[in-house]
């Protein structure tokens, strides 16, 4: 099932919220202001909020829906199943809320405030991008899936397995794109890596070249991964996570079938060498 939410924004933890958030809107041209301790990242199409904390954790993740009666209605569905808190973010509306996943991150639901046109840049600077996914490890990816696929109902595109059966990523959407959130299993839970979707194939080049001018190296890429088929480079931002520029990743018909995957390298770049989380 598809639950019609889309990634909204994620609240990054950081030591240095400045710096950090001050590589983002660097890297990906958005606008960065403080609003108290937190910093507020937001571009065209992409927002992103870091606060003061520990590295390479995610505060929230943040989906928002295109209405309040879509909204109000998958509240009441995950009401019925597991307790909900309220939820304080200043880009969306009052009335969001927020769930805990069995490894304690904090998934938050609600309806986008209408965009301000002075919080992003007039003129962007950058190609089109859109953030679209983000992605975690876990100790055990397996525990967490029937929260994920039953509780909240996103739908589960594609799993890879080891050869013994085990579950080392999961791959999960909330509409029609291959996925808007990746389990990797680690031996530490904490964030991966979030993914900014581009519009086509040449303007992956035309990021990659921003990026060259900015003197921030490619970390891994430019590659193609197996599950969602998406051509990709991957950045690493001051506190060691990996930022992400996506294109072309796929889009699912409501029925497709779940899929699999061999756990390597291959699977995670079809093009040669990957960052294997286990
Ligand atoms: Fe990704």
């Amino acid at each position: 099932m598809e639950i019609g939410a889309r990634l909204h924004h994620l609240q990054l933890l950081s030591p240095d919220a400045g710096r950090c958030a001050g590589f983002y809107g660097r890297a990906y041209d958005m606008r960065v202001r403080a609003d108290g301790p937190l910093r507020i990242c937001a571009g065209h199409d992409r927002r992103l909020l870091v606060a003061p904390g520990v590295a390479n954790r995610m505060g929230f993740a943040a989906f928002g829906f295109p209405a309040e009666s879509a909204f109000e209605a998958y509240r009441r569905r995950v009401e019925s199943r597991v307790p909900v808190a309220a939820a304080d973010t200043p880009l969306f509306r009052p009335g969001a809320f927020a769930v805990m996943d069995p490894d304690g991150n904090r998934i938050v639901f609600g309806v986008p405030v209408v965009h301000v046109p002075s919080d992003v840049p007039a003129v962007s600077e950058a190609p089109p991008a859109r953030l679209q996914h983000f992605a975690f490890r876990s100790s055990e990816p397996s525990d967490l899936l029937p929260f994920y696929q039953y509780t909240l109902g996103f739908a589960v595109s594609d799993r890879v397995c080891d050869g013994a059966g085990r579950v080392r990523a999961c791959f999960l959407r909330t509409d029609a794109e291959h996925h808007a959130l990746a389990i990797f299993h680690a031996a530490e839970a904490r964030h991966d890596h979030l993914s900014f979707e581009t519009t086509e194939w040449a303007r992956l080049r035309d990021w990659a070249d921003r990026m060259s001018r900015l003197r921030i190296p490619i970390a891994w890429g430019v590659g193609r991964h197996g599950p969602g088929n998406d051509t990709f480079f991957m950045i690493r931002d001051p506190d060691g996570n990996l930022a992400e520029i996506s294109a072309e990743l796929e889009i699912c018909a409501s029925d497709r079938a779940e899929g699999r995957w061999l756990h390597e390298e291959r699977t995670l770049n079809l093009w040669g060498s990957a960052i294997m989380r286990s």
